[in-house]
């Protein structure tokens, strides 16, 4: 391992080029409340309650936590008041450390957003948590969000069922993981000119 764990601050504020990261506020509920109530979103997380009103959004914001043990973000358009577009998290999850789970507003699909939030927390684990692999899952009908995981140097780690509460029961998914050795050669050659387009 090649750095020190460190256990993130509970004001942990990530920044990307075009996002900031921190943990959300009851301030965001309405704008939470209004992206999240879509059952595309719903369709392709494990627990998310659809419809999703305020009272769904008061509740996972106060329940959120910036910890060793989990880590959960809102992720905000830089530079904008009421920028929340989404949410980006680290969590705990069969056996492994950390499995990162997002989503991101429709009015923003299309744009990078989620690979640039990806990027940052993955970064984050890897580097000041020093963990030796991150895991993901994705619904095998998600080619989007296994677009993301691809661009954001995450393999394939085999098929099995995971649990959807909008569909009552278990469904088809995809496991990916990134390895700290693959995380490490995507760095380097991104800082190198002419480099891959890592943008964390
Ligand atoms: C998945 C999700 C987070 C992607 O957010 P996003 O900000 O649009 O993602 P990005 O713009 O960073 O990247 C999306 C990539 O998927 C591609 N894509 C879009 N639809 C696709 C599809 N049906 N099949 C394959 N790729 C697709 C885009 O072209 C883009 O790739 P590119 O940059 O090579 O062109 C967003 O759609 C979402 O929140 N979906 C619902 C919740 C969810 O699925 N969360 C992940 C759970 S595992």
């Amino acid at each position: 391992m090649s750095t020190t764990p460190e256990i993130p601050d509970p004001g942990l504020i990530l920044e990307t080029p075009r996002l900031v990261l921190h943990r959300p506020t009851r301030a965001d509920a309405p704008r939470m409340a209004e992206l999240a109530n879509d059952v595309a979103i719903a369709e392709n997380l494990s627990i998310l309650p659809h419809p999703y009103g305020l009272d769904d959004a008061h509740a996972y914001i106060d329940n959120t936590e910036v910890s060793a043990a989990r880590i959960n973000l809102g992720v905000y358009l830089a530079g904008e008041a009421d920028g929340f577009i989404g949410t980006a998290s680290l969590m705990p999850r069969d056996g492994e450390r950390f499995v990162v789970g997002y989503w991101i507003g429709r009015p923003f699909w299309g744009k990078g957003y989620a690979t640039e939030a990806v990027q940052a927390v993955v970064d984050l684990a890897f580097g000041r948590l020093g963990v030796e692999a991150v895991a993901a899952t994705a619904r095998v009908t998600n080619g989007s969000s296994r677009r993301v995981l691809e661009k954001c140097g995450f393999q394939f780690a085999g098929s099995g069922m995971g649990p959807s509460l909008h569909h009552r029961g278990m469904v088809p998914i995809d496991r990916f993981r990134l390895e700290r050795s693959i995380w490490m050669s995507l760095k380097n050659w991104a800082a190198k000119p002419g480099g891959a387009a890592r943008s964390a």
